[in-house]
């Protein structure tokens, strides 16, 4: 089995200005600091009024942490009122770009095709997709939560446009596997269940494209408090956190925790 470096990504939703992202960033930079052996991958998710400063923030403090936008364009210039293309996100610094999260599908109508082709708009760029999936609770108690998934994995990789290849390799790819009644609820799934569906959901990817195995997160109401049963699961390889990502304490402290117990587990399967 390959082991993978821990990953925490933190998405800020529709948080902060300037002023709060410059606060959250000198704060962040004393935790990292405080942390000097971490070995994770660290991502932050911002809005893209606040892409740049993040960006020069990672320039001038030389952190190991890389920088995701929160949602794209898949046309590549034009008359598109308000968004902003593959080619912007990576001239400003970005590495990943949140795609699908449940908000982007309930409240702006993002369907499966244009999941598709934003992971296919990106990769032209070079950009690699946090590909968000997940099942509402209704077809969570109705039993088709792997249906659900294996639906949304197949359209984001375009099974239904068979003449429309994704470009390059998926062993990049974040996939995050997010219960949509776990985010900002304060409830999540049970981590053994959890992890049961991550082997799935990298092996889905892995058989069914043989173009490499994402790495597969765990996303909703991950804290302090719960971070490390997720990161005991191997097949958990991170996860992406909202509302406790939006304090530097909380989120680096998940991350703490986190790695901790990533590598005991590593150790006691040694
Ligand atoms: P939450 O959000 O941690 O606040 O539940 C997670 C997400 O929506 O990505």
């Amino acid at each position: 089995m390959t082991a993978y470096p821990p990953c925490f990504v933190a998405n800020w939703k529709m948080h902060f200005t300037l002023k709060e992202t410059e606060d959250y960033l000198q704060a962040a930079g004393i935790l990292l600091e405080r942390q000097p052996e971490c070995s994770s991958e660290i991502i932050l998710a911002a809005p893209y009024t606040a892409l740049s400063s993040v960006a020069a923030f990672l320039k001038a403090s030389g952190a190991k942490i890389s920088l995701a936008a929160q949602n794209v364009y898949f046309e590549e210039e034009g008359a598109y009122t308000g968004e902003i293309s593959p080619r912007m996100l990576c001239e400003i610094g970005c590495r990943y770009v949140i795609i699908g999260h449940s908000e982007r599908r309930r409240l702006f109508g993002e369907t499966d095709g244009d999941v598709f082709r934003k992971i296919q708009a990106i990769g032209r760029e070079g950009l690699l997709p946090i590909l968000c999936i997940g099942e509402s609770l209704e077809e969570r108690l109705a039993g088709k939560t792997w249906t659900v998934l294996k639906d949304q994995l197949a359209k984001a990789c375009g099974d239904n446009l068979p003449n429309d290849p994704l470009p390059g390799s998926m062993s990049n790819w974040i996939i995050a596997y997010e219960p949509i009644w776990a985010i900002g609820s304060g409830r999540t799934p049970n981590a053994s269940e959890t992890a049961i569906v991550h082997e799935r959901i990298q092996g889905f990817i892995g058989k069914q494209y043989k173009k490499g195995r994402p790495r597969v997160l765990y996303g909703g109401s991950v804290s302090e408090k719960n971070i490390e049963s997720f990161m005991k699961e191997a097949p958990i390889h991170g996860v992406l956190v909202g509302g406790a990502s939006l304090s530097p304490e909380s989120f680096f402290k998940i991350i703490e925790l986190g790695e901790g117990a990533h590598k005991r587990h590593l150790v006691d399967c040694s």
